[in-house]
């Protein structure tokens, strides 16, 4: 049986990515819903049928566990997603909790970039709540990022013109730290990390439901069944279309890259 990894559209590419390294053992189906993509600006209610949809015909395929690779979608269904079905359904949250964490007892605060739903919604609050103690914590949505994302634009003018943009109304030096809490938002971390005061940390929380993943399926005494065979789809069509499938393996390359960058620096 495979892994599930589900997103709105490619940034669920972001965690898979991780996972692909950290458990090469396994076999993925990756879905992408990306005729309903952005999740972000629509209804909670709305989403949540599209997300049931979507993994309603996941697990037609068999699947032993399932990623819902994608904070939004995390935030509309993790908890009805749970009651349905009896394998793992691992969610995703913005790392509020680690970045305030690495602030310690200095004068930064944090910034959370997030799609305008995964803030509002009572997850979102009820972390920031629990974890922000000393009142350090910002956030605000960056909805066209999703939309550069989805198109495949992540170097253009365009998507720096909109980033400086936002930051210029922002005073950085206050931060410590900003925290990429979509699954969309990594592919666009070279770029932050270009315009973004150098000594600012740049945090997301896909390793960390990567090892969740992993902690989970070693305690379910987990067999390993694969070689790192990833199916794609897109809103229930398997992609057969070699240019798609290779777009799609392309966007793990440019991860690689930036992986491999951030090393180089260390
Ligand atoms: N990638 C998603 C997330 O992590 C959602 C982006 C969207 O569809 O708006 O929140």
């Amino acid at each position: 049986m495979q892994i599930g990894f589900f997103d709105s559209g490619i940034g669920g590419i972001t965690v898979l990515h991780k996972a692909i390294k950290l458990i090469p053992n396994e076999d993925y189906l990756y879905y992408a819903d990306t005729l309903h993509a952005p999740y972000g600006e629509k209804s909670k209610e709305y989403v949540k049928d599209l997300v049931f949809h979507a993994v309603e015909f996941m697990t037609s395929k068999g699947l032993k566990a399932l990623v819902i690779a994608c904070n939004t979608a995390t935030s509309a269904a993790i908890g009805d997603l749970r009651c349905k079905y009896d394998f793992p359904v691992i969610g995703m949250e913005p790392a509020v909790k680690p970045a305030v964490e690495l602030m310690g007892n200095s004068n930064k605060r944090v910034l959370v970039f997030a799609t305008e739903l995964s803030l509002k919604e009572d997850k979102f609050q009820d972390l920031v709540k629990k974890v922000d103690h000393r009142h350090i914590v910002d956030y605000i949505p960056l909805p066209k990022l999703v939309r550069f994302a989805e198109g495949f634009q992540f170097d253009s003018p365009k998507v720096q013109e909109y980033l400086e943009s936002i930051l210029s109304g922002i005073n950085m030096m206050n931060y410590g730290a900003v925290v990429l809490g979509c699954t969309h938002y990594p592919f666009f971390k070279d770029l932050f990390a270009r315009l973004l005061p150098k000594d600012i940390l740049i945090v997301d929380g896909n390793l960390g439901t990567v090892k969740n993943l992993k902690r989970i399926l070693t305690q379910n005494n987990n067999k390993p069944e694969g070689t790192g065979q990833i199916d794609f789809y897109q809103s229930g069509v398997k992609i057969e279309d070699m240019d798609v499938v290779r777009r799609y393996y392309g966007l793990m390359e440019r991860l690689d890259r930036m992986d491999n960058e951030k090393q180089a620096e260390v």
